[in-house]
């Protein structure tokens, strides 16, 4: 949700900016700008539109400068335009923004009577002329930093750009995340350390409410008026490892990484000689008994993989569950009954709306643990345990990698849970954790079906509806499946409980609208091809989506059959048909010509309510 950039430096740095925006732009990509100083003032160059559009405008009209700031965006305030694009500047301040001001209408009254203008309709510019009011008091940069700070209501990140000042720029956190990044004789900030990571890898991660002031020497960092030291710490991130590789887009290579971060995450998760799950982070932290009931929250594609999680834990681990949306958890005034915990899920932990519950729970007096990709993320530091999926970077706006990472560290911690709490025998347990251990195998086979799926995408992409229906852990799959198509195609798609189906949606069947069937080998699949059989009695176009045994026994009424190669069981079955899920979106969205790793409208990390 809005990338921010800055360099420092003692040579040309719009080229600079650009490249770390390139790398930022998975966070909004409506509208594009830079700003440097040139002689000392302020100069900008905006562009509505992807990030191409700026380098075009900077090529034809270059911006020379050795200090500058740049911001990718996702729209909150105000439509996607040129005037909206950040830097927003006065003659003596430009600044870029990621979050939200909740009190900028108020703020921006109180400057209008004193005889200040506006030019945008963003929350972002009351910033600037509330700093430029203060520079006309001949205050510092620091003091008018410092001053606009505690007038500044809501949760935001700046980088800002003062005029006459080439030697500094100043950066400010407050909710959205910020990191400050050493170079030799130069210093940056980005909204995270991937967008520094050709520049650097040596980084600091402001905390809540720091701001620092970064000249080409180092790094000054405050915190409520109070110089305050960081610790510097070296990131992983290299270039190969945020590139797209050999692939065509950034979702394509992702979905191709699940047969490696699956693999990774059991090996790391499960001890070699037992085969039984173990979680360092856990001991002494989490007592599954004590838990009487487990809220698991999250948004998007993560609360699909806490639906799923639901039926696991409930069936193995028998904790009652509920799962929530983030923003409806922290505001429904639900029940809570002593020995609740909450679990929440999310492949950024930024996340407002999941931080907003993980915060809530807190309130309530709940241990809190999440489920993060992200281990410097907001909710890893605000959450009383942190569990991580170590699934690498996720570029791609749709989730793929992330989820098939969550579902895989979900069903250990639902073995450890079962196993503490006496649920399973060993034995047991480590039938399951064997399961686990074939599906790295069973996803790289899988990968090698692309052909056949590329012809029932082909057809897809006909259609006006689509349907993805499934019961049990099939159905969370595919709710996953229905978002997957509709955000990345943007054909309407829905996901339903195969069984709900005769209660409504039914009436949506005829000959033109695509079912994809979701049916593991599982205890429900019978029941699901009975299911199949209604839709396709009303003409329906039948997409089955099981095993051998499963389209054997699917006699009549299926267009399309899409096989997995083996048997699978429910503890891995959603991970494995996660993935011609994945396929099956990509390539339809591909075919239409749509921009895969940005679909319209879309962001990453949504840090806005
Ligand atoms: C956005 C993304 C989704 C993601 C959701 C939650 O909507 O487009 O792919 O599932 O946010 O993100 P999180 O980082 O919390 O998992």
């Amino acid at each position: 949700m809005c990338g921010i950039m800055g360099v420092v430096a003692k040579r040309p740095v719009s080229q600079l900016l650009l490249d770390g925006l390139k790398k930022l732009e998975y966070r909004g990509y409506d509208s594009a700008g830079v700003a440097t100083l040139v002689n000392g003032n302020i100069e900008r160059r905006r562009a509505e539109g992807k990030l191409e559009k700026l380098g075009d405008l900077i090529k034809e009209r270059p911006l020379p400068g050795t200090v500058g700031i740049g911001h990718t965006r996702w729209a909150t305030h105000g439509k996607p335009s040129e005037q909206n694009a950040h830097p927003h500047a006065t003659n003596l301040v430009a600044l870029v923004h990621n979050g939200i001001i909740e009190n900028y209408q108020e703020l921006k009254q109180e400057l209008e009577k004193e005889g200040y203008h506006f030019n945008s309709e963003t929350d972002t510019e009351t910033i600037a002329v509330l700093l430029t009011r203060s520079l006309e008091q001949q205050k510092t940069p620091e003091q008018a930093v410092a001053e606009a700070l505690p007038r500044l209501k809501g949760a935001f990140s700046l980088a800002i750009l003062f005029g006459h000042r080439d030697e500094m720029l100043i950066g400010v956190r407050r909710g959205s995340p910020l990191v400050v990044g050493y170079g030799q004789g130069e210093m940056y900030l980005g909204s995270d350390a991937i967008a520094l990571a050709s520049l650097t890898n040596k980084v600091t991660y402001l905390e809540d409410d720091d701001w620092v002031v970064l000249t080409p020497k180092g790094a000054q960092f405050y915190n409520r008026g109070k110089l305050v030291s960081r610790v510097v710490k070296q990131t992983a991130f290299s270039g190969e490892l945020i590139g797209k590789g050999e692939f065509r887009h950034y979702m394509l290579k992702e979905i191709h990484e699940q047969p490696s971060v699956v693999g990774n995450l059991l090996k790391h998760y499960l001890q070699p000689q037992t085969r039984l799950p173990h979680f360092p982070s856990l001991a002494g932290q989490v007592d599954w008994n004590k838990i009487q009931r487990l809220n698991i929250v999250g948004c998007g594609t993560a609360y699909l993989s806490g639906m799923v999680a639901k039926y696991w834990f409930e069936k193995y681990a028998k904790i009652a569950c509920n799962v929530d949306i983030g923003s409806e958890f922290r505001y429904r005034e639900g029940c809570f009954i002593a020995g609740e915990a909450t679990l929440g899920i999310s492949q950024s932990g930024e996340t407002i709306d999941t931080l907003g519950a993980i915060r809530y729970a807190k309130q309530q007096g709940q241990q809190t643990i999440s489920l993060i990709n992200v281990p410097e993320s907001a909710m890893a530091r605000e959450s009383d345990v942190v569990v991580t999926t170590m699934a690498g970077p996720e570029i791609g706006v749709a989730s793929t990698k992330a989820f098939t990472a969550q579902l895989t560290v979900l069903a250990c911690l639902v073995i450890d849970a079962a196993l503490k709490r006496h649920q399973l025998d060993v034995k047991t347990a480590q039938q399951l954790t064997a399961e686990l251990l074939e599906t790295p195998a069973i996803l790289a086979q899988l990968l090698g079906k692309q052909d056949m799926i590329h012809k029932i995408a082909e057809k897809m992409t006909q259609a006006k509806d689509v349907l993805f229906l499934g019961r049990g852990v099939s159905y969370p799959l595919a709710l996953e499946g229905a978002l997957k198509f509709k955000e990345l195609t943007y054909i309407h798609a829905e996901g339903y409980a195969a069984g709900e189906m005769k209660h409504g949606p039914i009436a949506l069947i005829d000959d033109k609208v695509p079912v994809v069937v979701i049916a593991p080998n599982d205890y429900l699949l019978d029941k699901t091809l009975n299911n199949m059989e209604v839709v396709a009695a009303r003409g329906g176009q039948v997409i089955l989506i099981s095993d051998r045994q499963g389209h054997e026994r699917a006699k009549v009424g299926v267009h399309h059959r899409l096989e997995i190669p083996v048997n699978t069981h429910l503890i891995n079955s959603p991970i494995i048909y996660a993935l011609p899920m994945q396929m099956l979106a990509y390539q339809a969205a591909w075919l239409k010509g749509n921009d895969v790793d940005q679909p319209r409208n879309l962001a990453k990390s949504v840090t806005v309510e």
